[in-house]
Formats: structure tokens, sequence, C-alpha cells
């Protein structure tokens, strides 16, 4: 049962729950209309704390394409807590208001805290360099549609696997599929952090390399996920211009991988992708934009437990 709980990172959610709300999110871009009233009356809470446009955006649309109603803020200078208000007493409150809320924190554990004191759902729309447990759902339900399947394949991760969150709920999420292979591209002081390396990727035996040189390895990859380098995350600027632009997929890269490999993105991209790849037809980013809105009101509809 998926009603009244919290999303903060992707193992809150069982294989079963999280094929459950992947399987809704196919019946709902088959028929979007079929779900246009379902949350007539509920409020959604969107409480963004950091900078986002697709995450927010899209949980904003989802909402309203069910036919509820949305309230929120986007920066923390608009809100209380520019005047020192602790978050357990910002979610206290927004519950007073809101059916659901999704919050994004630049301290990691953030929407944790809030999802103890809420009673209501919260739902963790990125914590610092942590977790990004609704950008997974958005890239499984991407992977799916396109490969067919979520096991049986090659995935590089590439840029920024020490700060990107998205990486970090991705590979929780996808080592619980059979016969995943990770290969894990990135400059040495930007790699997975050692809970990622040690508790999922070396203590549950799952295939993984590590390299500094997309080259050297595209060629085997079914899927190709590149990252942005996390710049707010950074302690030095120095280090962050000298990192940026470590990797750059063009059209020349894209010719060394396979034909059907596909080239994800999060997004926002800086230098990582050139826009002239946008219109080679492995190129998924805005793919996934889209299905990152159709997840979300999956997700939405499950937690909130509407049929
Ligand atoms: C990502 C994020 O916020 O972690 N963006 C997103 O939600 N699509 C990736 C990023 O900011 O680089």
């Amino acid at each position: 049962m998926l009603k009244g709980r919290s999303l903060i990172e992707p193992m809150d959610l069982s294989p079963e729950e999280l094929d459950e709300i992947l399987d809704l999110a196919d019946k709902i871009i088959i028929n979007p209309a079929a779900y246009a009233d379902k949350c007539r009356g509920k409020i959604l809470a969107t409480l963004f704390y950091e900078p986002s446009t697709r995450t927010r955006l899209s949980f904003e649309a989802a909402m309203l394409r069910l036919g509820g109603s949305v309230i929120g803020f986007s920066s923390a200078e608009s809100s209380s807590v520019a005047k020192g208000e602790s978050v357990a007493d910002t979610i206290r409150t927004v519950a007073c208001y809101a059916d659901i809320a999704a919050m994004r924190h630049p301290k990691e554990g953030a929407p944790l805290v809030a999802a103890m004191h809420a009673g209501i759902p919260v739902i963790n729309a990125g914590d610092g360099g942590h977790q990004h447990p609704t950008q997974t759902l958005t890239d499984l339900l991407t992977i799916k549609s396109l490969k067919g399947r979520l096991n049986n394949f090659t995935i590089g991760l590439c840029g920024d696997l020490k700060f990107g969150r998205t990486v970090h709920s991705l590979i929780k999420a996808l080592a619980r599929y059979e016969n995943i292979k990770f290969v894990l591209i990135s400059p040495d002081e930007l790699r997975v952090p050692d809970y990622i390396r040690e508790e999922i990727l070396i203590k549950n035996g799952i295939d993984f390399v590590e390299t500094e040189r997309l080259e050297n390895v595209i060629d085997t990859l079914d899927v190709l996920y590149m990252t942005r380098v996390q710049k707010e995350r950074f302690f030095n600027e120095a280090d962050y211009l000298r990192l940026k632009d470590s990797y750059i997929v063009d059209n020349k890269k894209m010719s060394c991988a396979k034909q059907d490999m596909i080239l994800m993105h999060p997004l926002p991209r800086v230098n990582e992708i050139s826009v002239e790849v946008d219109s080679d037809p492995r190129a998924a980013y805005f793919t996934q934009a889209k299905c990152g809105m159709y997840v979300r009101m999956a997700l939405i509809m499950k937690l909130l437990g509407v049929e």
C-alpha cells in the first residue's frame, strides 16, 4: 500500500511498488483524459528551496492534469525560511493547507525531516548531493519505454558522479534489476561516493567498472546517462572551472556508440551534450522530461490513494 507514505529515496519503494507506479504511468500516457479528474479537490504543495525547472513544473503540471491544485514557493527567499523558520515548522504549517508536498532542499536529509513531522506524504524532489527519487522514476520509465526492459543492459553514467544525486538514486534503483552492468565514467575527483560503491555495488555483487575515459567505453553501452558538473556543490570555483567540461558528447562521439544506444540527461545541460546531437534519434533527454510529468502523475495518485 502506497497510500499515505512518503518517498525520500528509491529504496522506500519495493520493486513491485516501483513497477506499479511505472505501469500506472504507462496507462496515463495511453489515455490521459481518463485521469483528468482523479485528484479533483486535492492540493499539492511544492516547497523548493533550490532552483528547478523540470522537477517543480512537472510536479505542478502533473497535479493540474489530474484536476488538482497547487500551492508553494520556488525559492527559500520568498518564504518564511528567510526569517529563520525550521523545515519542521514549515511542513507542519503546509500540512494544514495541502494533501501532499514535494520538497527540494540544499541540505541532505531535509525532506526526511519534513516527512517525520508532516502527517501528509512528502516527496523528496532532490536533497543536496544525496538523492532524487522522482528523477529516477522518470529515468526508469524512459528506459522501459525506449528499450522495452529494465534488465540485461550496460549503462554508462558519466560526469559528476560524486555530487550528482540523480546518479546516486538511479544506481540504487537499477541495482535491483537483473544483469545490469554499470560503467562509471568520471574524473578521479568526481567518482561515486564510497557508500554507493561499497554499500550498493560491492555488497550486492554488482558488475561495475570505473574509468576516466568515455571514448574507451562508449561502444559498449546500451544507455549513456550524462550529468552536469554540480557547480553549486563545489567549495572552490577553480576546481569547478577545471572539471566542468571534462566530457562533451558530440556527433563524433555518437558515431562510435551503438545504433540503439539511448543518450539520457536529467537536464539542465551546460556543455555535456552538444546541441548538434539533439537531432540524433538516440537523444532521449526531452522524452525523459516528458516522462517526468506522467510518472509524477502516477506517483501522486498512488501516494494519495486515488484509484
Ligand atoms: C537534476 C537535479 O536537480 O539534481 N535536475 C533535475 O531534477 N532534472 C540534475 C542537475 O541539476 O544537474
